[in-house]
């Protein structure tokens, strides 16, 4: 059966829901695996579901073969509707049995039962199992699973526990009751890298991560993280493991970073194969951030999961929150709140700032996949970390201990956790919620006046229009706040302000002097500060600011102060911001990492958003340049601190990941960036040359291109690594990253056609087409060329990779922003994709918002 011809895309909203009439009892599969008609035989208990009345037996199903289906016994005939099927059924519980064939190998959408380099691997978030079988395919629907699985592989996982195994079959047995998005199978030739650990209880758990042969050398990192992982929910949530067996597999062709299927976790092996020689510091953080992230889910998602796909972030933004406060216990936390911030404004405000704007909790969508997005996680992470800090730790550790005793088997919604912290503080959450149903990010305004001993800080919230929903109601706003004095020294230490209405006034009293404000400290709200303030005022905060969060952001304020004048006026690069720079990071005190973030300007789209937000048309060509123009202006002015900074940061002895050496090098790096600037490209082909680690390899790749000199070790590093597919990615990415604005499409372009190009692989693909979208000046340069060329590709993946195709259609999302002829080629961009016939809904509901 196909899908009752793709009727037009249909709008779900939240305040549709109703529970499933029936209640499933236990599930039964059995796989007999072949790539192109793989059969599955369910065996499914239903039972009638007291709390509801709707008795329409309605089972989701997309792409199946359905060879029969019995009921009790006896086949019977079923009625295709849109996404399914219809059945008449008793109503007393029934077992219903059906068995469907579908086909692996042609599956190139990587969303069900599908096929990489020849294993069998499923994806079945968000909607993903009605590919596999007819079911109740939604969140609410829980139940235990028992699989068989037949076929010839080596090696045949699902679920929860093994039980029975021999020549061409496996069983498992999953006694958690789980919605059918964390079902998984994985059947292939695998090896695994084993290690164990015992939970606080005493729980001996067998852990295994399985690659593909040859991969075995890159799972050491991996198998360690998992075990920090599972100690640091034991301790600082309480929070054990309960199987016997916690497996994690690597997949080459994978839409996402990984997935938190129940025991069994499926990786993109980007996250998770680890090396010295083949990854940097920055995959290392990432990959011990994900498998984090995604055994944290195990309570966060799969023990207490979501209702409805509304709840979404339920489940994410608890489990990102988790991982980034695992991250600062395992890395630091001024660093980590540093990247956090970064990562939130670059992505998350340009989604809240624009066409694609959707509260943390959306009521409405089309496809749902279309959800997995910045708000959901990354603010819904942040809404959380506000709560923390309202509440109070303690109160916060008293609420999630409820949280997890009185939802414990439960699929849970955004109101039920407000409840919790409700009823574990006394506190009202009415207010607060409106994080959660709002979109947008509000506009926090500060005035300051001092009178005789007394300061006060006047806030102001106001919040855009979003697409739906244009009068924003005041939010409840932690605003972190401590003083400095004239000297600086902090005569007030941090404290949380609690701001409630539109507009706020606080009170300082009997102080001896005007003192300096700290606002928004550790960034304690996502939101934008709009504060009269002079670049005098940045350079004292970033010298003495004892808040490491806002000494940066002092610096970040100074780096966008000048960069804002050179782009507009011409004017050269501020002295003041040059100087305090110079001596923040000559501070040797400061920690490298730190100082590494000090020199990060803000990227190129994130100066395009800012101009934008101040009312100027963004020019890509003009930010470009003078990026470039400040970044030799650093390089000329610190000239002599650089190669001292840049030798007392190298680091001695073998390669470790651990922060203190990933934050020297990271220190060593923007410097090098800077370096080569100036010195022909000489430093950096050194560093290349001796490197031993690919962090030293690519950062001196990358300074190399910046010089200019990298034609020949582009060439070298293909030879070197042309038989790994992860460092190739790096390869294809840093090119098309590092081409000027006039060569990016060219460059793109060029490498879409070398023989290692594939776009079949979300990771080539992304490296290729992504780091295209990511290249501000490139992408927007005046021919219309990328534009043209993401089109291109954008329409030849949808077809074979609607969700992948889908998601890069947000590089157009800020087509409004630019001038009018640059608008006309994006709009024309994006209406030759919707031409398309039969284009997916995914891609369809995408560009439709993006051009609404
Ligand atoms: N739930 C996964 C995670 O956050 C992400 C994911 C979503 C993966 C959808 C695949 C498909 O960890
Ligand atoms: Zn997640």
């Amino acid at each position: 059966m196909q899908d009752a011809a793709t009727a037009t895309p249909e709008t779900i909203f939240l305040k549709d829901y109703t529970p499933f009439g029936y209640k499933v009892d236990s599930v039964s599969l059995t796989f007999k695996l072949a790539p192109r008609a793989t059969r599955v035989i369910s065996k499914i208990v239903f039972s009638p579901n007291p709390e509801t009345t709707d008795a329409r037996f309605f089972l989701h199903g997309k792409q199946l073969d359905l060879k029969w289906a019995k009921i009790d016994g006896t086949e019977i005939a079923t009625r295709a509707v849109p996404g399914g099927l219809e059945a008449d059924v008793p109503t007393v519980p029934f077992l219903w049995e059906a068995e469907v064939e579908i086909s692996p190998e042609t599956n190139t959408a990587l969303e069900g039962l599908y096929q990489s380099n020849g294993m069998y691997c499923t994806q079945c978030e968000a909607e993903g199992f009605r590919k596999i079988t007819f079911y109740p395919d939604r969140p609410d629907v829980m139940s235990t699973f028992t699989v068989r699985i037949e076929g010839s592989e080596k090696v045949m996982l699902s679920n929860g526990n093994p039980t029975a195994s021999g020549t061409g079959f496996a069983e498992w047995y999953d006694p958690w009751p789980k919605p059918a998005y964390l079902f998984a199978l994985v059947a292939g030739d695998l090896v695994n890298h084993p290690g164990s650990f015992t939970t606080k209880s005493g729980r001996p758990v067998e852990l295994n991560i399985w690659v593909r042969p040859g991969d075995e050398g890159k799972c050491a990192f991996g198998m360690e993280a998992l075990k920090k992982s599972m100690t640091w929910d034991e301790e600082v949530y309480g929070c054990e493991y309960d199987l016997d067996l916690f497996n994690i597999v690597a997949v080459d062709d994978f839409n996402m970073g990984a997935m938190e299927n129940k025991g069994l976790n499926i990786f993109n092996s980007s996250c998770v194969l680890a090396s010295p020689e083949t990854s940097t510091d920055a995959n290392f953080e990432r990959i011990e951030a994900i498998i984090a992230h995604e055994y944290f889910h195990n309570w966060t998602g799969n023990r207490i999961t979501c209702r409805d796909w509304f709840q979404l972030c339920l489940k994410e933004g608890l489990t990102v929150f988790r991982d980034a406060q695992f991250t600062s216990d395992m890395r630091g936390a001024a660093v980590k709140r540093i990247n956090d911030a970064c990562d939130l404004r670059g992505r998350q405000y340009a989604e809240d700032n624009g066409p694609l704007a959707h509260p943390p909790r959306p009521d409405s969508f089309v496809e749902i996949n279309n959800f997995y997005t910045a708000t959901v996680y990354e603010k819904g992470a942040e809404v959380i970390g506000m709560l923390k800090r309202l509440v109070g730790d303690e109160a916060y550790t008293k609420a999630l201990d409820l949280y997890f005793e009185r939802h414990d088997g439960q699929a849970c919604t955004i109101e039920d956790w407000l409840n919790v912290f409700e009823d574990a503080t006394g506190r009202s959450m009415k207010r607060f919620k409106r994080w959660y149903t709002s979109a947008g990010t509000p506009r926090l305004s500060v005035k300051e006046s001092y009178n005789k001993g007394t300061f006060k800080l006047t806030f102001r919230q106001d919040t855009p229009p979003t697409p739906g929903q244009k009068q924003k109601k005041p939010r409840v706003i932690p605003i972190a706040v401590g003083l400095l004095a004239e000297d600086g020294t902090e005569t007030h230490p941090t404290q949380v302000l609690e701001m409630t209405k539109r507009q706020q006034s606080f009170k300082w009293e009997k102080l001896s002097a005007k003192p300096v404000a700290s606002i928004l400290r550790e960034f304690s709200a996502p939101v934008i500060l709009q504060r009269e303030t002079n670049d005098t005022e940045r350079a004292f905060l970033l010298a003495h600011d004892t808040d490491p969060f806002n000494r940066w952001e002092a610096g970040r304020e100074l780096s966008k102060s000048t960069l804002k004048a050179m782009i507009t006026t011409g004017a050269p690069a501020s002295a003041l911001y040059l100087d305090s720079l110079h001596a923040a990071i000559r501070d040797d005190a400061q920690d490298p990492g730190f100082r590494a973030m000090l020199l990060t300007l803000p990227g190129q789209s994130e100066l395009a958003q800012m101009l934008h937000d101040d009312g100027v048309t963004p020019d890509p060509q003009a930010i470009y340049d003078a990026v470039q123009t400040l970044k030799l202006t650093m390089a000329q002015q610190m000239q002599d601190t650089l190669p001292r900074l840049y030798a007392a940061s190298q680091v001695d002895g073998p390669y470790s990941p651990d922060a203190a050496d990933a934050n020297k090098r990271a220190l060593a790096g923007a410097v090098l960036g800077l370096i080569s600037r100036t010195d022909g490209g000489k430093t950096a082909q050194a560093q290349y040359d001796d490197a031993d680690n690919m962090t030293q390899q690519l950062g001196g790749l990358s300074a190399l291109l910046t010089a200019e000199k990298g034609e020949a070790a582009v060439q070298a590093f293909y030879t070197q690594w042309r038989h790994d597919r992860l460092v190739l990615d790096k390869w294809f990415m840093l090119q098309v990253a590092h081409a000027a604005p006039e060569a990016t499409a060219a460059t793109a372009e060029a490498l879409t056609r070398h023989a290692d190009f594939t776009h079949t692989n979300p990771n080539r693909f992304r490296a290729t087409l992504g780091a295209l979208a990511g290249n501000h000046a490139g992408f927007h340069h005046d021919s219309g060329a990328s534009y043209a060329l993401l089109a291109d590709w954008l329409i030849t993946l949808d077809p074979l990779n609607p969700q992948t195709t889908a998601r890069m259609c947000a590089a157009f999302q800020t087509w409004r922003h630019y001038d009018a002829k640059r608008q006309d080629v994006m709009r024309a961009a994006m209406e030759r994709i919707l031409a398309q016939k039969d284009l997916s809904r995914d891609t369809t509901e995408m560009l439709s918002r993006i051009l609404s």
